[in-house]
């Protein structure tokens, strides 16, 4: 039913586990700013101590060796290992503490896959125009040049940056992650454009420098929802659900597996919106320049993070102001026979997932496929014995099973998040994703199998002895 290598995995990211945001030399990042500013985050919370794997890492790689994973998917902190950002100076404890945890995965066999960038830019590179100055493509690629050095030995599965989606929009556009920026309309475009960059040129240095020797696999993680017309009789719904799709993940992957450019359904809405306001002939969304390496084939695999699925009707974008939600112009609708979990936004909806793979698979010329984050979320109060997490999981591994069997998608690996409860960004630890509960009200922070981890466990077992 999954193809004999399937990666089993789990996910987690830096900020939202490691703690020890000032331990050595780490340097900060922008969430560690946001955090300690008032009223960022759920209950004044901040991930200044999280679940403190900075410390406890081997607590982690027990509760991984509990799930019997193949893979693990981990970030890097950038300001961890340059506290400046650059490579000017390097946190040689950093170094050291990946370094084990890379060489520990290894040694009980299993593989790291490894994102580059999740959500935490070094303050100091904030400080000079984070992804809103053009400069920051440079300075990443170094970055990434060092991290492939430094671990590439032995990693060969790396995702360049997390979702640019959530960056560029949560961050700059809806204020409600960090850098906390509101410039509607504007600054999503150019944070999206520069991490494009980024992307690519960490992806050709890859290419020309690593890969004959190192032999992995580089590519970067779109997140996107499943959308569908909320009418299916409706050419107007239908083609708003084309449009929220194409501002979701062909904004990214249109540029790397398509075209080289943006999809043409996103410029032509942003330029109509654009005229509307009287601001014609200028193109809000930046052109990709002769000067800058090619996006298009940038990615040796699709990166996919799937959560929840919408309903869209037209219309939405008749507002006369400026901003991201006018430009897409449809309606997202929650369908009310979806169960929701946890937080309002998660609409149960696996069967959305299957679509969405087989959708992947005939716009993208049927790439690799990796599932690098799906899950669901709890909020108190808590149950260990989490059986509707249980369903989740087993609803969901069917749907991809269907995906790879009967509708030939290539889907090489599923990672859930997120191994452990963490610190869940705006949610603070109001809002937990683990197959282990953490209790962060206790000092050990001791970490405990949910119901849904052992069931994952076993599913992962019972396909790998091929039962
Ligand atoms: C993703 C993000 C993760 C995690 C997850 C659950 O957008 O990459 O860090 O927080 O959502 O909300």
């Amino acid at each position: 039913m999954f193809p004999r290598n399937f990666a089993w995995g789990a996910a987690t990211a830096a900020y939202q586990i490691e703690g020890g945001w000032q331990a050595d030399e780490k340097g900060l990042s922008i969430w560690d700013t946001f955090c300690h500013e008032k009223g960022r985050v759920f209950g004044e919370q901040n991930g200044d101590v999280a679940c403190n794997s900075y410390e406890l890492w081997e607590k982690d790689l027990a509760c991984i060796q509990q799930l019997g994973l193949t893979h693990y998917r981990l970030s890097l902190s950038w300001a961890r290992l340059l506290p400046d950002g650059t490579t000017r100076h390097v946190n040689q404890k950093g170094v050291e503490y990946y370094n084990k945890v890379i060489d520990d995965l290894l040694a009980c066999n299993v593989s790291p896959m490894i994102t580059l960038y999740h959500f935490d830019l070094p303050q100091a590179l904030q400080d000079q125009g984070g992804w809103l100055s053009p400069s920051i493509a440079t300075l990443f690629d170094n970055y990434a040049k060092f991290c492939f050095q430094t671990f590439g030995d032995r990693v060969k599965l790396w995702i360049t940056i997390n979702e640019p989606y959530v960056c560029a929009k949560l961050g700059h556009e809806d204020g409600i992650h960090a850098p906390g920026l509101k410039e509607k309309g504007t600054a999503a475009y150019v944070v999206g454009h520069n991490m494009l960059r980024a992307h690519a040129m960490a992806w050709h240095s890859y290419n020309l420098g690593y890969r004959a020797k190192q032999r992995g696999g580089v590519s970067l993680a779109l997140n996107s929802d499943w959308f569908e017309p909320l009418d299916g009789g409706s050419s107007e719904d239908a083609a708003a659900a084309e449009r929220a799709l194409a501002f979701t993940l062909g904004w990214f992957a249109w540029p790397v597996f398509v075209t080289g450019d943006y999809p043409e359904r996103m410029q032509c809405a942003i330029d109509t919106q654009s005229s509307r306001l009287g601001y014609a002939g200028v193109s809000r969304l930046p052109k990709f320049s002769e000067d800058d390496p090619t996006v298009l084939g940038t990615a040796d695999f699709f990166a996919l993070n799937y959560y929840t699925s919408r309903k869209v009707k037209a219309g939405g974008g008749r507002e006369q102001m400026l901003s991201m939600k006018c430009d897409r112009d449809a309606e997202d609708v929650l369908d009310p026979s979806w169960p929701v979990c946890g937080v309002s936004w998660l609409a149960v909806v696996p069967r959305g997932l299957r679509k969405l793979l087989q959708y992947i698979k005939d716009t993208f010329s049927n790439p690799a496929v990796y599932i690098t984050e799906n899950g669901f979320a709890q909020t108190g109060p808590l149950q260990i014995e989490d059986v509707q997490r249980c369903d989740f999981y087993k609803s969901t591994i069917s749907e991809v099973a269907k995906a790879i069997n009967e509708d030939g998608v290539n889907v090489c690996g599923y990672f859930a998040w997120s191994l452990m409860d963490n610190f869940e960004w705006a949610d603070g630890f109001s809002v937990r994703f683990g197959l282990f509960h953490v209790d962060f009200s206790d000092a050990k922070l001791s970490r405990t199998m949910y119901r849904s981890g052992q069931e994952y466990a076993r599913t992962i077992s019972s396909y790998r002895s091929g039962k």
